[in-house]
């Protein structure tokens, strides 16, 4: 006898759905990792950090924290896909049974939630930039003041002749925001595995043809023989060991590991819960960060790096990075490809390339709240995309209208890096202190195709947490204080820092009282625990 049985008034709930295939969900787990982050962020971070200099604590961090961290997301997603969970509120409920549990877990809703309210809108800018690039509506800028004029009348933070309004950006937010819900509204393979599918393969071509383009440039002013793409390469890879002493060297390439893996973010867990109950995660796991690796070290870095190095040499490339996340990618790039024969198609290129590793992330990131109203209020698909879709919405406003005051730069401090260490910390904590050692090890290794040993689980357990916990410390000492107390933030921006943070404060609060609504409903307990 089932538990539905007691209650009658409950239909029974349908079976959950699954990746089709093993390589749907890689591809589905690489394309949830693989974004702006390898692309964009990436270069950038590199670039203003050193390059030879960052690859050390990145790597560091990308063993000691990316790899364990992705091991045990993939872990408490399938074993709450299990109980029917493929949000962190139920799965946080079946690995501590305590009535906080679940509250806790709130946190892997709203995380994802505000996230995706400001990169799908970065992303929205990319695809704007690619038919920009490909109508030619920026040929004939040639400076980096010009490309910053540009971006800023296209983002309303002045008016030019370029965009006399924000109409444009709102249009390709429209856009973009359709498409991400239009995906998610056809679920799980109809839309995110259909689309994967094609968007990965793709995603590396484009990134190869770029990166052999960039490999042609050569030497452009040979007047100038130290700025050349061979140098560019040099300036990444040469390792400089003095940096390990630059705390902030190591607490930038931990955030871009965070960052680029997604974890943290409580989207991986969604993911993870699709799969079936003894399929592999260790090796899956490995094969998916091995293709976002591939895609931001190999490729991210050799694009958007070299040709600025060849082009502009070792202290404009620098100066450009330190000068904003998207000054390497929004001014650099367009400028370049300008000088290069086809330049506006390689510049279509690239952006649709970002496009593409951009929307397939906001997705992800979409589908925790997704699969929250579909699963813990039991919605249909289309009443939860609708939801879905006009909570994104009216919350994406503010970052629009409001990004010229920082509110977008305050949301990225507090969710895109903060919060994803902090969740990281308790998700250890959960799974491996509390569920316990013994559990967790077992619950990552059935299935596996390749068995972990069982010092990782040690590692996991000791050293990830103790290095995520120093890190925390580091980041609010160096960081967090004169974010918090608004240091560099003028007088007139302080309301709308004062709004991200009633924000995201707000947002945290109305995914603990839904979390509170749906278990009133008590719904959870008729979920039978498959054998
Ligand atoms: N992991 C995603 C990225 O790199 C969010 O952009």
């Amino acid at each position: 006898m089932t538990h539905a049985n007691h209650h009658p008034h409950h239909s029974k709930p349908k079976p959950r759905e699954q990746w089709g295939t093993r390589m749907g969900l890689i591809f589905a787990m690489a394309a949830n990792a693989v974004g702006l982050g390898n692309f964009l962020r990436f270069p950038v971070q590199c670039a203003a950090n050193g390059g030879g200099a960052f690859m050390i604590p990145y790597f560091i961090a990308f063993i000691l924290l990316g790899i364990p961290l992705l091991w045990i997301e993939w872990g408490i997603g399938r074993f709450g896909g299990k109980y029917g969970h493929g949000t962190t509120p139920g799965m946080f409920h079946y690995l501590w049974r305590h009535p906080l549990a679940k509250y806790i877990g709130a946190i892997g809703i709203a995380v994802p939630f505000l996230l995706v309210i400001y990169y799908n809108y970065i992303v929205s800018w990319t695809l704007a930039y690619s038919v920009f690039s490909f109508t030619g509506k920026y040929a004939g800028i040639t400076t980096f003041q010009g490309m910053a004029d540009f971006l800023a009348a296209y983002l309303g933070k002045v008016s030019n002749s370029h965009f006399p309004t924000i109409a444009t950006a709102f249009l390709f937010f429209l856009i973009s925001h359709g498409c991400m819900l239009w995906v998610i509204a056809m679920g799980v393979n109809k839309g995110i595995e259909r689309l994967v599918r094609i968007a990965i393969p793709m995603i590396i071509v484009l990134g190869i043809i770029l990166v052999i383009r960039v490999l042609f440039v050569g030497t452009p002013d040979p007047s100038m023989p130290g700025n050349s793409v061979a140098n560019g390469f040099g300036y990444i890879w040469n390792p400089d060991f003095s940096t390990l002493k630059d705390s902030r060297v190591w607490l930038a390439a931990t955030g871009q590991i965070f960052f680029t893996l997604s974890v943290g973010f409580g989207a991986i867990q969604t993911y993870a819960s699709y799969l079936k109950p003894k399929d592999d995660v260790v090796l899956s796991g490995l094969a998916t960060c091995s293709i976002n690796e591939f895609c931001e070290v190999i490729l991210g870095g050799s694009i958007a790096i070299p040709v600025t190095f060849a082009f502009f040499g070792l202290a404009q490339t620098q100066a450009v990075a330190a000068g904003g996340a998207f000054d390497l990618g929004f001014f650099a790039l367009p400028i370049i490809f300008q000088k290069m024969m086809f330049g506006q198609i390689f510049g279509a290129v690239w952006f649709f390339l970002l496009f593409l590793a951009g929307i397939t992330s906001s997705i992800a990131m979409a589908q925790p709240i997704m699969a929250f109203f579909q699963e813990e209020f039991r919605m249909t698909r289309r009443t939860a995309a609708t939801i879905v879709g006009i909570m994104t919405f009216f919350f994406t406003l503010p970052v629009i209208f409001f990004l010229k005051h920082g509110f977008l730069n305050e949301l990225d401090f507090w969710i895109g890096t903060f919060a994803l260490v902090v969740f990281a910390i308790i998700e250890i904590v959960l799974f491996i202190w509390v569920f316990g050692e013994e559990r967790a090890w077992k619950e990552i290794n059935s299935g596996a195709d390749l068995r972990l040993p069982r010092a990782v689980i040690r590692i996991m357990k000791y050293v990830t947490l103790t290095y995520l916990s120093v890190l925390l410390v580091f980041w609010l000492v160096q960081d967090g204080a004169s974010i918090f107390l608004m240091k560099n933030v003028s007088a007139a921006d302080y309301p709308y820092i004062w709004f991200a943070r009633f924000m995201i404060v707000g947002v945290a609060a109305l995914m603990v009282f839904l979390v509170h609504i749906a278990w009133q409903r008590k719904h959870h307990i008729q979920r039978r625990v498959p054998g």
